[in-house]
């Protein structure tokens, strides 16, 4: 191949504009040029009115200073309308214009699916995980958690500290979207007593027994990591047990659905421990990458270049142990990786609430 495209799509990540350095500088050792697509799939598209929104040639140059950058200079976003077959036959069609003869794509689950339908259409292409939420099945880990999962734990230290003054309980929200990893590995490494997972099912009675009995045991701040996507496996009934309850009679759950701050206020009515929420947010995407996602992101974005130089596509990048990896678009979702009941089962133990 002598030209490539590189994008980043879908949410950004820490790491991201290292990947995108590394897939810059390996193709250029190999004697490709590159060309860095912006806003995702949009810039394939080539719809902005000027043509530098969409696309430009990168240099080595291009890429200085960005190593330790948070977000992605290239910009992201989720393309909607990529799901649609001729839309793919314009992508395609756009990038064979330029003399694109590869495609490196930067994200997550959504921006495979762009990626294995270009391929399927002719157009190798090979993805390179990029997302803080560690939810592809193929690798053991994705550009951006070990950044994410940093900050949260920094976040959780401060938390503490002002829990503990005031002796109350926390209920701490993080991303994750329908995976558990952020808040079981922040959950373990910040000492938290409790934490809920999409994974693994959970009911909200026991945890507000535990928050308790962590009291009586004289824990003097009882912090709960909660995974955003966490109430898909409660086992509680919520409109039952708030219609049931005087105090929680005015919050009326929906599909068994509260915020966070309607389920601290549940946590704290039926423990009888005060009890606050605190929402992460955005705060867990930015930021300058790790040392471990920077590490990551340039080997992973050297081996989607030496992929693509031997012509071989359809081909997701990762890593198993200290192994990097390549596996068909179609099998990311197969493997290991899945929550770790046993990961689960230190947090109880470290907890040190039950026994
Ligand atoms: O996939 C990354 C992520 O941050 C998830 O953890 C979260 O659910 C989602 O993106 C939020 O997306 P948006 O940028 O649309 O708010």
């Amino acid at each position: 191949m002598k030209r490539i495209g590189v994008l980043t799509s879908g949410g950004d990540a820490p790491g991201m504009n290292a990947a995108v350095r590394a897939v810059v500088r390996t193709a250029l050792h190999h004697d490709m040029s590159v060309v860095g697509f912006k806003r995702g799939y949009n810039g394939v598209l080539m719809r902005s009115p000027s043509q530098i929104d969409d696309f430009e040639i990168l240099t080595a140059r291009s890429v200085s200073d960005k190593i330790h950058r948070g977000g992605t200079f290239l910009r992201t976003a989720r393309c909607l309308e990529f799901v649609q077959p001729e839309i793919q036959k314009l992508a395609v069609s756009n990038l064979h214009g330029l003399g694109i003869e590869g495609l490196v794509c930067i994200g997550g689950d959504g921006t495979y699916r762009g990626a294995e339908a270009l391929n399927r259409l002719g157009l190798p292409t090979v993805g390179v995980p990029g997302t803080i939420d560690n939810d592809l099945a193929y690798t053991d880990f994705t550009i951006g958690f070990d950044t994410a999962l940093n900050t949260a734990c920094e976040c959780l230290n401060k938390i503490r500290e002002t829990s503990d003054s005031h002796e109350r309980a926390s209920l701490i929200t993080v991303m994750g979207r329908n995976c558990g990893d952020i808040a079981l590995h922040t959950a373990l490494t910040c000492g938290a007593e409790i934490c809920m997972i999409p994974e693994i099912p959970w009911d909200i009675e026991e945890v507000a027994d535990r928050v308790k009995w962590g009291v009586v045991r004289g824990k003097r701040s009882m912090i709960m990591v909660f995974a955003e996507g966490a109430l898909s496996s409660l086992t509680t009934d919520l409109a039952k047990l708030c219609q049931q309850t005087p105090a929680l009679n005015e919050i009326i759950p929906h599909n068994n659905r509260v915020t966070s701050s309607q389920l601290a206020l549940i946590i704290e009515k039926l423990s009888g421990h005060e009890t606050r929420s605190t929402v992460l947010g955005y705060i867990q995407r930015g930021g300058s990458p790790s040392g471990r996602d920077r590490m990551l992101a340039t080997q992973l974005g050297a081996h989607a270049v030496d992929l693509l130089k031997e012509d071989r596509g359809g081909l997701a990048v990762g890593i198993r142990g200290t192994k990097l990896i390549e596996v068909p678009f179609e099998d990311v979702q197969k493997g290991e990786h899945a929550a770790d009941a046993g990961l689960m089962d230190l947090v109880d133990i470290m907890a040190v609430i039950s026994h």
